[in-house]
Formats: structure tokens, sequence, C-alpha cells
């Protein structure tokens, strides 16, 4: 409270200012000869949504904003991908031509919107109003689009980086390394499961609030489950359960809680799913209507470590949609069934899960019976593997 009256100094007023990230944007327009102008914003921010207006702060003199002011009554927000780091760099210099080795497309409006943005706004100039040495333009939005379903471009004490996901920063990359050296140790053993019964094994560990494929060993006849190295899953309900409340994961608190605000009935599922496997002692999922190709496809995308928190909520709702193919109460001997993976725990002596082995995939249509066999198989092999940490 201090400076509350006093002078601030450039100096500190950006050391301060420059502690909030913001997003990038190209306020894009055409000159008169028709050449496209546009200059890099960090100040774009979205205003209201009755009328949908959208705002900007040019600075005064900016030659680039006065000439796009002159020119046109029209203008177009390009939102910047996180890999267009370079065109923002030229767009931001000064100097002529700037445009000359940006490919662009013209909006609705006749705008320019560069190729490979994540988003456009088309606007018209509703009010532009005086904000010290800048300019506070609201923009009425015309016609608006996405692009490309990827993170922004995002720009914080004068650095360039993108979005990561909480549960990607949470589990750090030591701690994956860890478990890559411990399933070292279940080598020969899921080799050994994935020959003798022709389908894939692999390791699973628990990072942060992940799950991820540390280990994979793949005998069955497409082999499809050699790509699953380094793949991730989230612990929310109902995947993880073998993982719940062991050390270094989540709790069986905060496990439901990420099933969010309207969970509750989904909570209640899920905890009886839970007290399942660990009376059991093992983890079952079934394919159900779900195309395995469609999971395989959702599973990639949250694995990729720049997803964006959208394509997350996409791979949730997959998900969610075979809450119900998890952890079935009875597994009957004489019916036949579709098993996406079957999961048992490698557990130190103190009880304590540290790895989980699974099996994947499996034959179709697989009788009760076989998958009692496959279940004993595995488990045999995690006793090895235990007897080897
Ligand atoms: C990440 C980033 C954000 C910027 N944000 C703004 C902004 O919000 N307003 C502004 O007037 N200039 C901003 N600039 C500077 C302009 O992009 C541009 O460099 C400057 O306006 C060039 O001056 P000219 O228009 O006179 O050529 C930003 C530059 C960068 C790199």
């Amino acid at each position: 409270m201090e400076n509350r009256n006093s002078h601030v100094d450039s100096e500190s007023f950006r050391a301060v200012l420059g502690n909030y990230p913001t997003g990038v944007a190209v306020v894009t327009g055409l000159d008169p000869a028709g050449e496209p102008i546009g200059m890099v914003v960090g100040t774009f921010t979205s205003v209201s949504l009755e009328p949908p207006l959208v705002a900007f702060l040019p600075m005064k003199s900016s030659r680039t904003f006065n000439q796009l002011r002159a020119a046109s009554d029209r203008f177009c927000i390009n939102i910047l991908g996180a890999d267009q780091e370079a065109i923002c760099r030229t767009l931001a210099s000064y100097g002529e031509n700037k445009f000359a080795s940006v490919p662009w497309h013209a909006s609705p409006e006749g705008n320019p919107i560069i190729d490979g943005v994540v988003a456009w706004i088309d606007c018209e100039y509703a009010n532009v109003v005086d904000g010290g040495d800048h300019y506070i333009v609201l923009g009425a939005v015309k016609t608006m689009g996405l692009e490309r379903d990827i993170s922004p471009l995002l720009f914080f004490q004068r650095g360039y980086g993108r979005f990561s996901t909480s549960s990607l920063v949470l589990a750090s990359e030591r701690e994956v390394l860890q478990h890559v050296r411990l399933a070292e140790l279940a080598r020969e053993e899921i080799e050994a499961v994935a020959r003798e019964l022709q389908v894939g094994c692999s390791v699973v560990a628990a990072a942060g609030s992940d799950s991820i494929y540390v280990a994979v060993a793949d005998h069955s006849p497409e082999q499809r489950g050699k790509n699953r190295l380094g793949v991730r899953a989230p612990m929310v309900p109902p995947l993880g359960t073998l993982f719940i409340d062991e050390p270094n994961t989540i709790s069986e608190e905060a496990w439901l809680a990420r099933l969010g605000k309207n969970g509750a009935e989904a909570a209640v599922r899920a905890q009886k799913q839970l007290e399942r496997v660990r009376q059991r002692g093992w983890s079952i999922a079934l394919l159900g209507d779900m195309s395995a190709h469609e999971l395989e496809e959702a599973v990639e995308l949250y694995s990729c470590p720049h997803r964006t928190p959208e394509q997350e909520r996409r791979f949730l709702d997959t998900v969610s949609k075979m809450f119900d193919q998890h952890e079935p109460v009875h597994i009957e001997k004489t019916k036949n069934y579709d098993v996406l993976h079957l999961s048992v725990p490698v557990q130190r002596s103190t009880g304590e899960t540290v790895l989980v082995l699974r099996l994947s995939e499996l034959p179709k249509s697989l009788q009760g019976v076989e998958v009692d066999r496959y279940l004993e198989r595995l488990q045999a092999a995690a006793a090895q593997v235990e007897s080897l940490l």
C-alpha cells in the first residue's frame, strides 16, 4: 500500500505487470492497396457476451494501429498457436512488408486470417476509448471461427511458452524415470507372459494423478499394444483403481472429487468399483460398445504433452461412457467377454503398490474360465516380480 500515491516508474511497472501472463493475438486488416497489415497484441480480451464485444489496447503511437484504423471500419483478431512464435516475432518487428513471409487467407469480412491460428474473430470498431498512452478499442464481433485444435501461444515475463495442464506439471520426469527403472525388474516376466498367452503385457506406474505405461511387451497377433509405451491416462473414476490411496498418488477423496460438481451419482458407483477391486485384488475393464480404435485415439490425445483442457475433457467424456464396463460384479465361467484389460498390483512386502501389471490385446469373446486362467498367470507374474523388489 506504500506506493499508492507515489510515482511509478516504467521499469517497476513492467517488472510487476510482466508477472501476469497473456495470450498473443495479431490484429489484422488490409491497407488501401489491399495488402495485409497486422500488429501483435498481448492485450486482447473478451469483454461482453450480450452484445458480443472484445477489446485490445494499442499504443496511441503505433503506426500499424493507425494504419488499420484509417484503412477500414473492420479488423480481425487472430489468436496465435503455441507453435507460431516465429510469426509473432516477425510481425512484432519494426519494418516494412512484415506479412511477405506469413501465409494467410481471407475471413468472411475480407480480413487476413493467418494460416494455422487457433481462432479468429472478425470485428467492427464499436468504440475507441482513451487509456493513457494506449487506446482501449472495443470491437463488436461480426463472425468468428476455430481453425486448429491446439494450445495457444502464451507470453510471460517477456518470454514465450505454452499451457500445461496441472496433471502434467505434477508428475515430474524424475518420478517417471524411477518407475521406468523399477519396471525393468519386470521385463523378463512381461515378455514371458506376453509370449505364452499371445497378448500384450505391460507395466503401468502412477505418475502424480496420471498412470503411465512404463514397459510394454506384446506378442498378440496385431501387436498394437507396442505403441502404448509412454501413454498416459488420468486417475479419474473409473480409471486408476489399483493406485488410489497408495503412496505418491492420489487419495480416494481426490479421485472422487475429479468427477466434478455433477458427479455425485457416478461417485457412488465409483466407490463400489473401488471396493470390489480392493476385495478382489485385481481390476478388469471390458470393451463394451466402444471400438478399440476410438479408445486408442482418445488415449493418444490425452497422452500428448501439449493437450488442451478441452481435449482432456473430450477424453474424460469417452471414459465416462465406459464407466459401467469397469469392474463387473461377476465374471461367469461360461459367459464370453471382450476384455479391454486385466490388471494386478505389484506390491512391496509392506503391502504398498508400486507398479501394476496389465494384460491387453486379449482375444475377443473370451470365456469366463479363460479370463480366470489369464488372471492367474498374471498374478503369478506379479508374485515373481515382487520377489525381485
Ligand atoms: C507479445 C507482444 C505483445 C504486445 N502487445 C501489444 C499491445 O497490447 N499493444 C501494443 O500497442 N503493442 C503491443 N506489442 C507491440 C506491437 O506488437 C508492435 O511491436 C508495435 O506496435 C510496433 O509498432 P508499430 O505498430 O508502430 O510498427 C506487443 C508485442 C509483443 C511481442
